[in-house]
C-alpha cells in the first residue's frame, strides 16, 4: 500500500468526545480524516474550516447501509482508498435490564454492532485494494468486565471485540490489522449522567487515582493505525487507568 493510502483515514462519530479528539490526533499526525455524524458540532465546524482540506464531515446515521456505502465512495474519490478506520460511533441506553424497552435495546446493537460490522465491510474492501491497512474498534471495559446497570451496552462491546479478533485473522494475510481499544470511563456527553459520587468511586477504584480523558485514548488509536503497531493484530488494548486490574 503507498504512504498515500494509509494517510487516508475515516473515523464515525467524529463531531464530539472521543471521535473529535480521534480526528484531531489523525490531522496533526498528517492524515486526511473523513468522519460522519448525525449532527455536526461547532469545535467540528472550526477544525474542518482550519484543516486546509484535510478534514471532512458529513451528516449520516450510521445505521443507513446505502448512506454509509455513498459516503465511502465519496471518501474515495475526495482522498483516495482508505487505508484506516476507527469505528467510534456509538450511544449507551443504561439502565437495569429488566426495565429497558426492546426497541432501546435494539436500536443500540444496531448502532454499536452492526454500524461498526458494516462500515468495517467497507472499508476493508478498499483496503484490500490498496494492499493493506488498519482498523480500530472503541470498543469498552464493560465488554471485559461486568458492570451494573450496563448489560445490554456491555454486550455490544464484548462483540465488538470478538469481530476485532476474527476480522484480524480473516484479513491479517492482506496486511490489514485489527484491533480494539477499550476505554475506561471517560468525561464526555456519554457520560455526562453519572454522579460525582459516582465518578468518586470510579477514581477510587483506579490505581491512576483519575478519570480517563479523551486524549489518553486517541494516542493509543493513533499508535494502532501506525506502522509503530506493525506486528500488532487481534488484540483489545485496555486503556483505563488500572481500573479493571
Ligand atoms: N465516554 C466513556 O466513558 C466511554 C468509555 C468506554 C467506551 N466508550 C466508547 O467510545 C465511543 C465514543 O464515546 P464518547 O464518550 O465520545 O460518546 P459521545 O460523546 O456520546 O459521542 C458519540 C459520537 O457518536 C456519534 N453517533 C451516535 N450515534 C450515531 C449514529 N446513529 N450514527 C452516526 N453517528 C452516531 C455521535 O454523533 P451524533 O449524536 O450527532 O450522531 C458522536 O459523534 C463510543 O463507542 C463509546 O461506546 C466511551
Amino acid at each position: 500500500m503507498t504512504e498515500n493510502n494509509r494517510k487516508v483515514a475515516v473515523v464515525s462519530g467524529g463531531s464530539r468526545g472521543l471521535g473529535f479528539s480521534i480526528c484531531e490526533a489523525l490531522i496533526d499526525a498528517g492524515y486526511r480524516v473523513a468522519t460522519f455524524s448525525r449532527k455536526c458540532s461547532p469545535e467540528l465546524e472550526a477544525a474542518i474550516a482550519a484543516s486546509d482540506g484535510a478534514l471532512m464531515w458529513e451528516a449520516l446515521d450510521i445505521t443507513d447501509e446505502s448512506a454509509l456505502a455513498a459516503f465511502l465512495r465519496r471518501v474515495r474519490e475526495r482522498y483516495g482508498r482508505i487505508g484506516a478506520l476507527v469505528n467510534c460511533a456509538g450511544m449507551a441506553n443504561e439502565g437495569l435490564l429488566t426495565m429497558m424497552k426492546a426497541k432501546d435495546i435494539s436500536r443500540m446493537i444496531q448502532v454499536n454492532l452492526e454500524g461498526t460490522i458494516l462500515l468495517s465491510q467497507g472499508c476493508a474492501k478498499q483496503m484490500m485494494v490498496g494492499g493493506g491497512g488498519s482498523i480500530v474498534n472503541i470498543s469498552s471495559v464493560v465488554g471485559v468486565r461486568g458492570f451494573k446497570g450496563v448489560a445490554a451496552y456491555s454486550a455490544t462491546k464484548a462483540a465488538m471485540d470478538g469481530f476485532t479478533r476474527s476480522l484480524a485473522k480473516e484479513l491479517g494475510s492482506m496486511s490489514i490489522r485489527v484491533n480494539s481499544v477499550a476505554p475506561g470511563f471517560m468525561e464526555t456527553e456519554m457520560t455526562a449522567e453519572l454522579t460525582e459520587q459516582q465518578k468518586a468511586r470510579i477514581v477510587r477504584q483506579t490505581p491512576l487515582s483519575r478519570l480517563g480523558r479523551v486524549d489518553d485514548v486517541s494516542s493509543v488509536v493513533k499508535f494502532l493505525l501506525s506502522d509503530e503497531s506493525a506486528f500488532v493484530t487481534g488484540q483489545t488494548l485496555v486503556v483505563d487507568g488500572g481500573l479493571t486490574v
